[in-house]
């Protein structure tokens, strides 16, 4: 032992022989324990910095911090899938072993039948489904898979924030394209099917360099779910200039309002060139079972299998059988008031009725989504009452915003610049993200503390005016007191004035009309 250690000093102290000793020789040791050669992978720089990761530890800081930031339920998973879960972890022992590594068989057995029925497509479980680690699993799979050293993938903004630096570490180059509201009149609340692609921008954004364009319907964080003209004009679009579409579609039970979630690879000559991307976390509230899918084409699934088997190779055997069980009840009871892809959007409205409500009442003017997890809400008005919140001058407001509501409301959100592009978070940086898939009680509860406080202000604002009022009539009273008592003053010197003329004129009379001697006297 000893010997080795004297071995691996020398070893270190070797190549430093001959250089001065003391502050030079601590360095040069320091150097080489602690490696001089670059480590972060080039795919890396610019990535590094998660706003996420600072916003959560920030509310983490912070006592009783309530996060409406991430987007996970807090409420427990149907039982149905609690069950499914139960029986897989401990009934056959063999599902504590591997599976076959592009899925456990039962689930894309079940994901090919369900999903073919959906897309109108006969899908083959074994060419044209590929089970991953949640939807985040698969999205990296696709971007590795297709993109290729300076491709050009397009990107809707606002957008789920790890296309970009999927983009990035795959070596493409993101072109980003923005949905933008429409004017609204005065008053109406904005919605997220006001906010639009530019048809013109869209199509100048497709060159001959584009691979892949990103779609996320519904969207997360505006919660957009996109028309079939619009589907139609992506599709066409992709067509015409030979690109893949990559559709996230994790959020695709969570419509409300009666819209309806629209696969862009159910469109006409679309199958053959879409990844359609799912998340059983999403679809039955167990974001921690992080099991997902993608569907397509064998043609475009060869490759995503090629970077799975080098990579992830296997996913949780007890989880996929899980979310098999779950789909099979979906299946018998789909299109139910029975089904929980019925019940579950009924239930998250109501969810989102409440976000909006509570956040309206605070003074926050929510776009009403249609879809997903999410809201964002616009914050100008404060933007135009506080412009001074603290934070660096140069750093988006909507950051500067969260961080103020972190420490003085006790709520978290996430600010909505951190779905923008750089070049373009100026233009956004007056929205942040709700995420409103929490328990109607507990949302109710966690906006008491704001509202307590508007009311309280609000109370404290109207005694604040009665208080001026009253002051201002106890002043108008005063004066008028004072110039009551003036007048008064001047009326009785007026009156004394009269009485002394009166008073004069009245002796003169005297003396005029008194007989002579009296006179004389
Ligand atoms: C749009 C979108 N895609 C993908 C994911 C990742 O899903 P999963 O948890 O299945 O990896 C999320 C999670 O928030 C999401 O919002």
């Amino acid at each position: 032992m000893f010997r080795n250690a004297t071995a691996i000093c020398l070893h270190l102290v070797g190549p430093l022989r001959g250089k001065k000793s003391g502050a030079s020789l601590t360095r040069c040791l320091h150097q080489t324990l602690t490696m001089a050669k670059r480590l972060q992978a080039r795919r890396l720089d610019g990535i590094d910095h998660s706003p996420w990761v600072e916003f959560v530890k920030l509310a983490s800081e912070e006592a009783d911090v309530v996060n409406f930031g991430e987007g996970f339920p807090d409420f427990s998973p149907p039982e149905f899938a609690v069950e499914a879960f139960q029986h897989a972890v401990s009934g056959d022992f063999m599902l504590n072993q591997y599976t076959k590594a592009f899925g456990y068989p039962p689930l894309t057995k079940i994901l090919a039948s369900f999903f073919g029925k959906l897309l109108g497509q006969e899908i083959d479980p074994l060419k044209n489904v590929l089970v991953t680690v949640g939807a985040y699993g698969a999205l990296f799979t696709a971007f590795q898979a297709l993109v290729d050293e300076g491709d050009e993938v397009i990107i809707v903004e606002p957008f789920f924030y790890c296309y970009e630096p999927m983009t990035l570490m795959a070596g493409g180059r993101p072109v980003f394209v923005s949905l933008k509201p429409s004017p609204i009149q005065k008053g109406e609340p904005d919605s997220s099917s006001n906010w639009q692609l530019d048809p013109m921008e869209l199509a100048s954004k497709f060159t001959s360099r584009t691979k892949a364009f990103i779609l996320n319907t519904p969207n997360n964080p505006l919660g957009k779910v996109f028309s079939r003209e619009e589907l139609e004009l992506v599709a066409s679009l992709c067509q015409q200039h030979d690109v893949v579409c990559i559709t996230d579609e994790v959020y695709q039970w969570l419509v409300f309002d009666g819209f309806q979630h629209i696969s862009i690879a159910s469109l006409p000559g679309m199958w053959e060139r879409t990844l359609t991307i799912g998340s059983a976390g999403k679809t039955f509230s167990v974001t921690g079972w992080k099991v997902g899918w993608v569907l397509g084409p064998d043609r475009l699934m060869k490759h995503l299998r090629t970077v799975h088997q080098n990579s992830i190779d296997q996913c949780a055997t007890q989880c996929q059988a899980a979310v098999a069980q779950s789909f099979k009840r979906e299946q018998l009871h789909f299109g139910q008031p029975s089904s929980y892809f019925v019940q579950f959007p009924q239930y998250i409205q109501r969810c989102r009725d409440h976000m909006i409500q509570s956040l309206q009442s605070v003074g926050l003017r929510p776009v009403i989504p249609q879809g997903s997890y999410f809201l964002i809400t616009d914050i100008s008005d404060f933007k135009n009452k506080m412009p001074d919140l603290p934070g660096a001058a140069n750093e988006p407001y909507d950051r500067r915003f969260v961080k103020w509501m972190i420490k003085n409301k006790g709520l978290m959100a996430i600010p909505v610049s951190t779905f923008i592009s750089v070049p373009h978070q100026k233009f956004f940086d007056h929205y942040i993200r709700f995420c409103f898939v929490k328990g109607e009680h507990g949302q109710r509860v966690e906006w008491r503390k704001w509202k307590q406080q508007k009311q309280e202000e609000k109370k404290k604002w109207k005694d604040l005016k009665m208080t001026k009022k009253l002051e201002r009539q106890r002043a108008q009273e005063e004066q008028a007191k004072r110039q009551h008592e003036e007048e008064a003053a001047a009326q009785s010197e007026e009156r004394g004035l009269v009485h002394a003329v009166v008073s004069a004129l009245c002796q003169d009379r005297v003396r005029e009309d008194a007989p002579e001697t009296l006179m004389s006297e």
